[in-house]
């Protein structure tokens, strides 16, 4: 069966916004990508799943690499703005910057990268998967950059969030007793 946009069940998902840049075709570039994962530790791997009739999907087949910047909390303009503009018809990178966001060159990669976001990560491609609708490019990390000062924008529900309500972890007593139920059904 099918689960389209914006259905209800789709709408549970939370998830960051990937800010993905791109050079290429449609010139520098820069996309908001909800499905955005680090898939792997060693080596590290970034999965981002676009659709096929995007200019960052171009982009990205003619060039092998694009740059990953969680959107900051700051941010969430910047992601409304390359989320409904496609780079096949509008410079979004000179139309951000006139709207007084950052970027600079890629250090590994010459994408441009994006100042503010709360990480920075370069990647080569390393393995492109059409599954579904969209295309899964799996990007290997060449560079990353941490800003710690900034918070990730969360994505819920259509809604840009703030993560500001830590939900209580059980404490050591709890665990040691939800310890002793499991080890019941020991197999
Ligand atoms: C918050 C948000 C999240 C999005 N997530 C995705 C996504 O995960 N994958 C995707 O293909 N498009 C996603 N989009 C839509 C693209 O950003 C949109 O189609 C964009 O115009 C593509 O730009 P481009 O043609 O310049 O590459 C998202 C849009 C928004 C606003």
């Amino acid at each position: 069966m099918d689960l389209p946009w914006n259905d209800e069940r789709s709408k549970r998902f939370i998830t960051n916004v990937g800010l993905i840049t791109s050079v290429g075709p449609f010139g520098q570039n820069v996309m908001a990508c909800e499905w955005t994962h680090h898939v792997s530790y060693h080596p590290g791997l970034i999965a981002v799943c676009l659709r096929p009739d995007e200019a960052t999907h171009e982009n990205i087949k003619r060039t092998r690499e694009f740059g990953v910047n969680l959107c900051s909390t700051d941010q969430s303009r910047m992601s409304s703005i390359a989320g409904a503009y496609t780079g096949a018809k509008f410079d979004k990178i000179k139309a951000l910057e006139d709207l007084g966001f950052k970027f600079y060159k890629g250090k590994k990669i010459s994408a441009h990268m994006i100042h503010g976001a709360s990480v920075n990560i370069e990647c080569e491609l390393y393995k492109e998967i059409p599954l579904g609708d969209h295309t899964t490019f799996i990007g290997e990390v060449v560079e990353a950059s941490n800003n710690i000062e900034k918070e990730p924008l969360a994505y819920y529900d259509g809604k840009y969030f703030i993560m500001n309500t830590p939900v209580e972890s059980p404490t050591y007593e709890e665990r040691d007793n939800m310890g002793k139920i499991v080890e019941k059904y020991k197999k």
